[in-house]
């Protein structure tokens, strides 16, 4: 069987960044990985991810959105992440059910144990192996984002989430690390605000004593 690793954390924390070399690192040294990440890694997905992230103009209701998230990641398990595993590979996946419970439970206010409940139906109880969760502040990671985009030169231009006032994102991170406080064993808080090559050693380290487990 293949293993289960996810990456979590507020906008601008590195997780994309971080599950890119992460998977440079596995290859190197042979060892099978898919990258994948949610919201979106299906054809269905895709077209959730953009009723979820780019139309702004909809006013979808929390709940809504919450039940769209869980749709897109039962799409993602049945078709890309069980069969990957399956066949044995290291599956790295950018977002999975801890940022559900962060953003739309800690973040929105919905039931937290009612949300455990859902992203356990959706992902059919599939718990990740372990999960970096790269700890940043909310302005640091928020000017980051900023960033990003003014080198694409785009105009920043905000998602819904990227839209929320920092408050939202420091109860998201602050979410986030109660998370990874009851569940030591799966969680690995890596300090996010140090630079690219430092933060990537500290993951070799982890997923070198994953894979070697
Ligand atoms: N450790 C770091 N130090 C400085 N900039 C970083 C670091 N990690 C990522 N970045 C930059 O910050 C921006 C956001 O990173 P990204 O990996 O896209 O974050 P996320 O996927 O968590 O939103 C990108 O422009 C990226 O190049
Ligand atoms: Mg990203």
């Amino acid at each position: 069987m293949g293993l289960f690793v996810t990456f979590e954390g507020i906008e601008g924390s590195g997780k994309t960044t971080q599950i890119r070399k992460a998977a440079d690192y596995l290859k190197e040294r042979g060892v099978p990985c898919v990258v994948t990440g949610e919201p979106g890694g299906t054809p269905v997905g895709g077209e959730l991810r953009k009723i979820l992230l780019d139309k702004t103009a909809l006013a979808l209701s929390g709940r809504t959105e919450l039940l769209l998230f869980a749709a897109d990641r039962a799409q993602h398990v049945e078709d890309v992440i069980a069969p990957a595993m399956g066949g044995g590979e290291v599956v790295l996946c950018d977002r999975f059910s801890d940022a559900t419970v962060a953003y739309q439970g800690y973040g929105r206010g919905q039931d937290v144990g009612f949300i455990q409940a859902l992203c356990a139906f959706a992902s059919r109880s599939l718990v990740p192996d372990m999960t970096f969760l790269f700890d940043i502040s909310a302005d640091a990671g928020l000017s980051r984002v900023m960033d990003r985009a003014r080198r694409a030169g785009n105009v920043p231009r905000e998602d819904r989430f990227e839209r929320e006032r920092l408050n939202f994102h420091e109860i998201i991170r602050d979410g986030y690390l109660a998370l990874a406080r009851e569940e030591p064993d799966r969680f690995r808080v890596i300090d996010a605000s140090r630079d690219i090559g430092t933060v990537h050693h500290d993951v070799c380290i982890h997923l070198k004593g994953l894979i070697e487990r």
